[in-house]
């Protein structure tokens, strides 16, 4: 498949999208309580239950892959992230929180709402459930090896920074994210193990300072104490822990097969 055309299209419809896109909801606020940040029902819970078809998966991501490339490696300067071996609950309640507007992501909506996930992957209104495109992606995208290469902070093992890092780490983190930032599928905890740096910086701000909507509720107090540069230090620790290898693909020069 050549993806030129497509990105191509992409460029256009985000343009239109600046341009144009009207948003349906009105802002809240962050989720206060931890009982509301995982409500059980809606799409979400639909998707878990759905059987993923591979196929589907692959020409959906297609589109996706526009942003967040075709290895699913996002970019190291942080503006898209890596989705690659992410935990696939993870993706599903992220994605679809992004669907319902409750995570703020204007540059993805064209893609990813309703009449547009449809629309890009092919199908009308009535022909097939988004449930279960978003069942078919997240399948397919957790299953793709992850960047041996992700950006990373700028201190390595051994300088202050990143001792400090390591110490609010293991004070503040663990408890959600594991050991070495693996997270947990079960739990909707992210991995953030070979997540890009500058990513993660900007999710964590927002996190901390109440921007991004559907936050943990408990991260948010355990982090609300974090300076610029406590914040910094931890995610460097994070960005230098890397996914087991069996995770990650061969070489930094992989391609993904699937779009040969
Ligand atoms: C036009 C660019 C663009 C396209 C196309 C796009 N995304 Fe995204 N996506 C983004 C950006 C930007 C972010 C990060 C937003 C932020 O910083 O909060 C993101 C974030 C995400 C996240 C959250 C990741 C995390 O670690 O929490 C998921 C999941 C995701 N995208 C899935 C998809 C899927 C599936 C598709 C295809 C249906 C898609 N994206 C298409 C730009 C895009
Ligand atoms: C109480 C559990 C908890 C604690 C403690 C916690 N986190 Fe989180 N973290 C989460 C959850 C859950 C999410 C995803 C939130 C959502 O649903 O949007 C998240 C999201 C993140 C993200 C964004 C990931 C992405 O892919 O967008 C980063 C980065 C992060 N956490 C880093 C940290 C660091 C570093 C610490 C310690 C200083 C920490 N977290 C402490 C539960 C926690």
């Amino acid at each position: 498949m050549n993806i030129k055309p497509i990105i191509t299209a992409v460029a256009a419809v985000v343009g239109l999208a600046l341009a144009g896109f009207t948003f349906a909801n009105e802002k809240q606020g962050q989720v206060s309580d931890v009982k509301d940040w995982n409500l059980a029902g809606g799409e979400k819970s639909e998707a878990m239950l759905l059987e993923p078809d591979r196929e589907r998966g692959i020409a959906v991501y297609e589109v996706c892959s526009a942003c967040h490339l075709l290895e699913g490696w996002g970019l190291s300067d942080g503006t898209f992230p890596q989705l690659a071996g992410q935990h696939r609950n993870v993706l599903i309640k992220q994605l679809t929180d992004i669907r319902a507007q409750n995570r703020d992501n204007p540059t993805m909506y064209p893609f990813a709402l309703d009449d547009q996930i449809m629309a890009v992957s092919g199908f009308k209104h009535g022909e097939i459930n988004p449930a279960q495109l978003v069942a078919d992606v997240t399948a397919y995208i957790s299953k793709l090896p992850m960047n041996p290469e992700p950006g990373q902070g700028p201190w390595e093992e051994g300088t202050p920074e990143f001792e400090q890092g390591r110490k609010l780490y293991l004070d503040n983190c663990t408890q959600c994210h594991g050991d070495n930032g693996e997270g947990s599928d079960e739990k909707f905890y992210p991995r953030i193990q070979g997540q890009h740096y500058n990513y993660m910086l900007r999710q964590f701000e927002w996190i901390r300072d109440g921007k991004r909507r559907n936050a943990n509720p408990d991260m948010v107090k355990q982090i609300k104490g974090f300076s610029d540069k406590d914040m910094q230090m931890v995610i460097n620790y994070t960005s230098r822990h890397m996914p087991a290898k069996e995770l990650l693909a061969p070489s930094a020069d992989w391609q993904n097969p699937d779009y040969d």
